[in-house]
C-alpha cells in the first residue's frame, strides 16, 4: 500500500518539455505536459472521451490535446475544446495531480488535493547555485520497492562489499567502526557518520589529492517518505574536520536520492551530484557524475536481486542487525504515515 498524501518528484524538470511524458506513479498511469507558457501539468493518462492514452497527444494552444479525435484538456484537467462543436460537458475532464516545478524538480502529489500543502516541500537550494555546487542528474528505474532503496542509503556499511572500487574502498572495518550519530526528526531522521584517520575511497583519491589519510564524514538526513539529502566529504588529518567540515582543499559532494514509487516492486531513483571541490573544472563535474553513476549502478543491481529474492520467499525469517538501526527508524516512519493513512481512510 502506497502513502499517498506526500510530495513525490514525478520528473526532472528537464525531462517535461514540448513532447508528453508518460510516467506511471504509485501505480496511477500520468502523463505529463508542459504548455505553450511554460506551466507544467500531471493528468490521468486517459481521455475522458473514448479513453485513449492522452501519451499520444500533442501540446497545442490551450493545453494537452487528445492523439484521437482532439480534445484538449488544461493543467486543471478540464476539457477546453471540442473539434466541431461549442458547447463543452461539464463532465469533459480527466483527473489532474498538483505538480510544483522548483529547484530542478517536478513535486507531485498523489493523494486528496486539498490536502497539498507547497511549504512541506523540501528545499534543495544546491541545485539553483550553479557556482559553488556545479551539479548533473539523472533518473535510474530500478526493478525493486522504493522502501528497499530507502534502506540501502540508510545502512552505509555495504559500502565497503558494494562499493569496493568507488566511493567505499575496501577496508570494510573502516565502515562497520564508523562512529554513527542517529538523531529523529519530525520529518524523518538524520544522521552523522566520522571515519577517522583512515584511508580515501578510490572516488575522492580521483578528484583531490590527499597528503596521507583522511578524517571522512558522511550526513545523511531522510526526509519521509523517500527524499534523501547527502553531504559527504574528507579532509587530511589535522585539518580539524570534525570542528569545522567546510574548508577548501578536501573532497566534499552532495548528493540528492528521490525514490518515487511506480508499483510495488518498482520505483525511479532521481539523483543528482553537486561537486564541493575544483567547481570551475568542467571535467571534475563530469567525473563525479560518473563515479557515482558507477556506484549507484552496484545499488542497483543488488537491490534488484534482492527484490526478486524477496519476492518468492517474503520478508520473513530475516534478521536485524545493529548496522540496520537507522534503516529501522525509517520503516517505523512509513509505517506510521501508512497507519495514519488508513485510519483516516476507514473511518471516512
Ligand atoms: S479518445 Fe480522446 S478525443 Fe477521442
Ligand atoms: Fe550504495
Amino acid at each position: 500500500m502506497f502513502i499517498r498524501n506526500a510530495w513525490y518528484i514525478a520528473a526532472w524538470a528537464d525531462e517535461v518539455g514540448p513532447q508528453p511524458l508518460a510516467r506511471t506513479i504509485l501505480g496511477d498511469a500520468l502523463v505529463l505536459f508542459r504548455d505553450h507558457e511554460g506551466r507544467v501539468g500531471a493528468l490521468e493518462d486517459r481521455c475522458c472521451h473514448r479513453g485513449t492514452p492522452l501519451r499520444f497527444g500533442e501540446v497545442v494552444e490551450g493545453g494537452l490535446q487528445c492523439g484521437y479525435h482532439g480534445l484538449v484538456f488544461d493543467g486543471s484537467g478540464a476539457c477546453v475544446s471540442i473539434p466541431g462543436q461549442t458547447k463543452i460537458p461539464a463532465k469533459a475532464c480527466v483527473r489532474s495531480y498538483p505538480i510544483v516545478e522548483k529547484d530542478e524538480f517536478l513535486w507531485i502529489w498523489m493523494g486528496e488535493a486539498s490536502e497539498a500543502d507547497t511549504s512541506k516541500i523540501l528545499d534543495y537550494p544546491f541545485h539553483n547555485d550553479h557556482a559553488k555546487w556545479p551539479h548533473k542528474h539523472t533518473v535510474y528505474h530500478i526493478a525493486a520497492g522504493y522502501e528497499l532503496m530507502v534502506d540501502n542509503l540508510m545502512d552505509l556499511t555495504h559500502l565497503a562489499y558494494v562499493h569496493k572500487s568507488t566511493i567505499g574502498g575496501s577496508n570494510a572495518k573502516i565502515h562497520v567502526n564508523a562512529q554513527m550519530k542517529v538523531t529523529p526528526k519530525d520529518t524523518g531522521l538524520h544522521y552523522l557518520r566520522w571515519m577517522l584517520d583512515c584511508d580515501a575511497p578510490p572516488t575522492y583519491k580521483k578528484a583531490v589529492s590527499f597528503k596521507g589519510h583522511v578524517d571522512r564524514w558522511q550526513e545523511f538526513e531522510f526526509i519521509a517518505p523517500s527524499s534523501v539529502v547527502q553531504w559527504s566529504g574528507a579532509l587530511d588529518v589535522g585539518r580539524g574536520a570534525q570542528d569545522r567540515r567546510d574548508q577548501d582543499g578536501g573532497f566534499s559532494l552532495r548528493l540528492f536520492h528521490g525514490l518515487t514509487p511506480e508499483t510495488e516492486s518498482s520505483c525511479f531513483y532521481f539523483w543528482s551530484t553537486c561537486n564541493g571541490y575544483r567547481q570551475d573544472e568542467p571535467e571534475a563535474t563530469e567525473q563525479l557524475f560518473a563515479e557515482i553513476a558507477n556506484a549507484f549502478t552496484e545499488d542497483k543491481a543488488i537491490v534488484e536481486a534482492q527484490q526478486a529474492s524477496l519476492s518468492v520467499t517474503g520478508e520473513d525469517r530475516l534478521v536485524d542487525i545493529v548496522s540496520d538501526a537507522a534503516r529501522i527508524h525509517m520503516r517505523r516512519t512509513l509505517q506510521r504515515m501508512q497507519a495514519g493513512e488508513s485510519a483516516v481512510a476507514s473511518s471516512a
